[in-house]
């Protein structure tokens, strides 16, 4: 029988504890952290205060690599729940914790494992490649696994006649057959975030400020890419705003990456592109269901852990390993 703590965790997804509202959250943090030998990774789509307290903040290319290289003990994910198990499958031996379990994530839950492996039986000649954005179960059936800063080159590394799967997201899988001019069935899975942005109150602001730059994330539908003056993973649209001269930028991806901009280039204005709703913000519910209160119970628990069974973590690494391979053989 599970304990009251253990069935509480079950049914929330994180520890419901109250955290003493005297003490320094960050102070604690980090006091716990060195005790623990733990590392904070976070994505750019996480609340502000949590990139603040990281010690790697990245997009999903990034965050793998570090999971794949530290040698902490204990990995805090601040992210959702996909990264945190490429952390684990990554590092098995390492206690790889996430805040908030139920932190998942609209496109990995577009494209459920049973359903895929029927989908690629009908295409027994072809390679399959997935972006990180899936479970480790479908991860475990896929050749490579890619990012949004590597789709392209990977599918570029390959012989030109090799025929490919690309899953789950439709939209970054539509951007890389415009890129590489290759063919590829493409599996129909979205992010919702992404594909919310409201075509007519971009072109609307644009006229407003005609000399901001629009860029947008792959994951968004072609005829917001279309007009994008830089398409690229949150890290390189972050790159992009540091190198770039203008001034103004019209941002269509999570609104999270708007605090490392805001902080690399302090003088120059963020906006971030309207979604097609009344409401302000392109928030992720999935990414800002971590709070800085949920990582301390984490840490201090060491709950909630990312367990996977031995069989998914195996089959689940070759892919992932690989992209990481191509990704270093093309210093990305
Ligand atoms: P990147 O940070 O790798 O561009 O990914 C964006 C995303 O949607 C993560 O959930
Ligand atoms: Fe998933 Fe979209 Fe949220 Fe990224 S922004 S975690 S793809 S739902």
């Amino acid at each position: 029988m599970n304990t009251t703590f253990e069935r509480d965790l079950e049914a929330k997804g994180f520890i419901d504890l109250d955290v003493d509202p005297t003490i320094d959250l960050v102070s604690e943090i980090a006091k716990l952290k060195k005790e623990k030998n733990a590392v904070i990774l976070a994505h750019y789509y996480q609340e502000s205060e949590i990139q603040d307290i990281a010690d790697y903040i990245g997009d999903s290319l990034g965050l793998s690599q570090q999971a794949a290289k530290t040698d902490a003990d204990v990995i805090v994910f601040a992210g959702v729940h996909f990264m945190a198990e490429t952390a684990k499958i990554l590092s098995p031996t390492k206690k790889v914790l996430l805040p908030d379990l139920k932190a998942g994530c609209s496109l990995s839950d577009s494209c459920p494992p049973h359903l895929f492996a029927k989908f690629k039986e009908q295409y027994p000649d072809h390679l399959v490649i997935t972006y990180v954005n899936c479970t480790a179960e479908l991860k475990a059936l896929s050749d490579i696994v890619c990012t949004s800063s590597n789709a392209v080159q990977i599918v570029e590394s390959l012989p030109i006649d090799q025929k490919i799967i690309f899953g789950p997201d439709r939209n970054l899988g539509a951007y890389v057959k415009k890129k590489t001019g290759r063919d590829l069935v493409l599996w129909n899975g979205a992010c919702m975030v992404h594909e919310i942005f409201s075509q007519d109150k971009i072109d609307a602001l644009r006229e407003a400020y005609p000399e901001a730059k629009f860029i947008a994330h792959p994951e968004c539908e072609d005829h917001i890419l279309a007009k994008a003056d830089y398409i690229g993973s949150t890290s390189g649209m972050l790159k992009f705003t540091i190198e770039d001269p203008s001034q103004t930028y019209i941002v269509a991806t999570e609104s999270g990456i708007l605090h490392q901009m805001q902080k690399a280039s302090p003088t120059k204005t963020f906006i971030p592109a309207p979604p097609n709703n009344l409401c302000a913000c392109n928030d992720c519910p999935y990414m800002k269901l971590n709070t800085l209160e949920k990582l301390y119970n984490c840490l201090y628990y060491e709950q909630p852990e990312i367990n996977l069974a031995e069989d998914v973590i195996l089959r689940a690494q070759k892919p992932i390993e690989r992209m990481l391979d191509i990704s270093a053989q093309l210093g990305l």
